[in-house]
């Protein structure tokens, strides 16, 4: 998954580049690296985060106005200093940087090794580097003419940068299936995984397709497809501030993530649920309004936290729209063979919109014949841009690894969709619907309410912090927050956690019951709520320790719980938006006081655009 950032022009290019790849480490942080044109080539790497490289370079000189630097998730081989990114190629003339896994590496490794190369790294980037220097020497070629016939064997998904010390200050880029931007300054060239490496020194910037090479020189782009055809670069606009990938004040991004949630959720609602009108507008969805309230069934496609989104909104889907709804692991979807009939609407759920299983599943569905609608935060990203509609989640970057605010605003969207499909189709009453448009419009104010918990949430994560296992039950709609809560504390806190339909425990995890397992109820009040006031009643026979994240004032399960979190009341359909702050607030805070770098959990990337 990792980051990548390249530049050419009149500035001094390694300030910049590791300016760029701290931006760009929610994508990777286990070793950084960055290759300089300097007269000759030089390549400084190693295993760890981007900081520890630059406190390793302090001293030595690395002036250059040419270079492209790396910070990985590794795929193939350890953390190293040798398997970490740039690579030299066998000559030592060409350094390449990579995102993404090149899966016949074996065959090509082995072709290569039978004429005599030897590898320093375990990475497949050094043998697609190596193999691009053997066709340039062996058909006297230049660079790019090499990177294209070399791109025609290869099977994956890459996008890599290269340089050669033969050509000083061009950059030769390629791409499939992972993410590159390209910077347009007045004499100079940005490169890099997304926009924020080069957020204040341009704004208008070329997203690169897949299939598609850049020769990249301080005054000079071009594009080309990989048949050597020139192609007129697409430039767009980038509305995207500085201030807003930068930390305001929180010690995390994470945090802040969290407390933006009132003004993210608004910004999501604001402009569609139109009150002078009492109407949704969502022009994604309006532009296909027919094809969606006649849908046969919906797909949803999503990974992680998103699949969770989608999982909600399953229930809010058939509920509210009585539409047939299957939620689907990406990754699972993309290599079964799956039934897609004429109608069926896939929705894609991505926060990065780079997720390459997300991306891969739906371009399977689409040349079946399906409508995609996207429902993504970064604009311009390769699902987006893939969609045949969509709806943007309005979230701002996140940062932080663990997804707290793309999670809310996706939920926000998803609610809205089901809305306006469901009013379309008659599915849904007018009073219902007036009731719901109003509770969502309420929803930024009550979870601006609900982080008042903070300071108390706090105190519970203090007191469990040491526990080595959770449970996260949840009914009906706070089913995905369960296992939303679990997943936000296996990744920020490495405890071991499970998320669990309340009623299907007694058929198994109940066996893991003690004195020493926390069991996080999601329950607040809704038309399962003496059911689950039962389920807590059987934790408890159990001896088991109980935190319940309630509507306010339900004095029945404090009276019960050992430890509660009150939300303000909500419809509840629209609750789980609620319910899931105190999740994310108890993962974050387990996180902080054991200690661990919450914004860069051990092992995981943003981004993950390999499989
Ligand atoms: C969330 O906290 C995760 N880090 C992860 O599960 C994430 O939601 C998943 O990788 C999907 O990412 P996407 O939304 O960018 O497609
Ligand atoms: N496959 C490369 C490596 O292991 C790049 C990894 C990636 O982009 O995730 O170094």
């Amino acid at each position: 998954m990792c980051g990548i950032v390249g530049y050419t022009g009149p500035r001094e290019a390694y300030p910049l580049i590791i300016k760029g790849l701290k931006r760009l480490e929610y994508r990777g942080y286990d070793s950084t690296g960055v290759a300089l044109l300097n007269g000759g080539l030089k390549v400084h790497k190693k295993k760890g985060k981007v900081a520890d490289l630059e406190e390793s370079l302090v001293g030595v000189n690395v002036h250059a106005h040419t270079g492209i630097g790396h910070t990985r998730w590794a795929t193939h081989g350890e953390p190293s200093d040798r398997n970490a990114h740039p690579h030299a190629s066998a000559s030592g003339k060409l350094a390449m940087i990579h995102n993404g896994i090149i899966e016949n590496y074996t065959q090509l490794k082995g072709e290569l090794i039978k004429k005599g190369y030897t590898f320093k790294s375990d990475t497949d980037t050094e043998v697609l580097l190596n193999f691009i220097e053997e066709i340039k020497s062996n058909n006297n070629c230049n660079l790019e003419e090499a990177v294209r016939i070399a791109l025609k064997r290869v099977v994956g998904a890459y996008v890599i940068l290269l340089l050669d010390q033969d050509d000083p200050d061009t950059i030769i880029a390629a791409r499939k299936g992972s993410p590159l931007v390209i910077g347009i300054g007045k004499g100079e060239h940005f490169l890099g995984s997304d926009a924020s490496p080069m957020l204040e020194y341009t704004k208008e910037v070329v997203y690169v397709n897949d299939y598609e090479l850049a020769i990249v020189r301080p005054d000079e782009l071009i594009l080309k497809n990989l048949g050597n055809e020139k192609l007129t670069p697409y430039v767009q606009k980038l509305d995207l501030e500085l201030a807003a990938i930068e930390k305001g004040g929180y010690e995390h991004f994470m945090l802040k993530e969290i407390f933006e949630q009132p003004q993210t959720v608004y910004d999501c609602l604001r402009g569609r649920l139109d009150a002078a009108s009492n109407t949704v507008i969502m022009s994604g969805v309006q532009k296909h309004i027919d094809a969606l309230k006649n849908a046969p069934r919906v797909i949803i496609v999503a990974c992680g936290t998103s699949w969770h989104a989608g999982l909600l909104a399953e229930y809010v889907i058939e509920e509210l729209c009585r539409i047939p709804v299957e939620v689907e692991y990406a990754s699972e979807f993309r290599y079964r063979n799956p039934v897609i009939n004429k109608g069926d609407v896939i929705i894609a759920i991505s926060q990065s919109g780079e997720t390459a299983d997300t991306l891969v599943a739906i371009e399977r569905a689409k040349e079946q014949g399906a409508i995609i609608f996207g429902v993504v935060n970064v604009v311009g990203s390769s699902i987006a841009r893939i969609s045949t509609t969509g709806s943007y989640t309005h979230a701002g970057p996140e940062i932080g690894v663990a997804s707290t605010k793309a999670f809310t605003a996706q939920l926000a969207v998803l609610y809205m969709i089901a809305l306006k499909i469901g009013v379309e189709k008659g599915t849904l009453d007018q009073s219902l619907f007036n009731k719901l448009f109003n509770e969502l419009n309420a929803i930024p104010d009550k979870i601006a309410e609900a982080l008042k918990q903070s300071e108390h949430i706090k105190k519970v994560a203090e007191k469990y912090k040491d526990a080595k296992d959770f449970l996260y039950l949840g009914r009906g709609y706070n089913f995905p927050i369960a296992l939303e809560g679990a997943l936000k504390l296996k990744e920020i806190s490495y405890i071991h956690a499970e998320g669990y339909p309340a009623a299907e425990m007694k058929h198994g995890p109940i066996a893991l019951v003690d004195d020493q397992l926390p069991v996080v109820f999601v329950a607040t009040k809704d038309s399962y709520h003496e059911k689950i006031v039962s389920n807590i009643q059987e934790i408890k026979a159990r001896k088991g320790k109980v935190i319940a994240v309630i509507t306010e004032g339900d004095e029945l399960i404090k009276s019960m719980a050992d430890d509660v979190i009150e939300v303000p009341e909500a419809h509840e359909i629209v609750a789980p938006m609620l319910s899931t702050i105190p999740m994310q607030l108890l993962a974050y805070y387990i996180g902080v006081v054991k200690g661990l770098d919450v914004d860069k959990p051990r092992n995981l990337a943003k981004s993950v655009t390999v499989e």
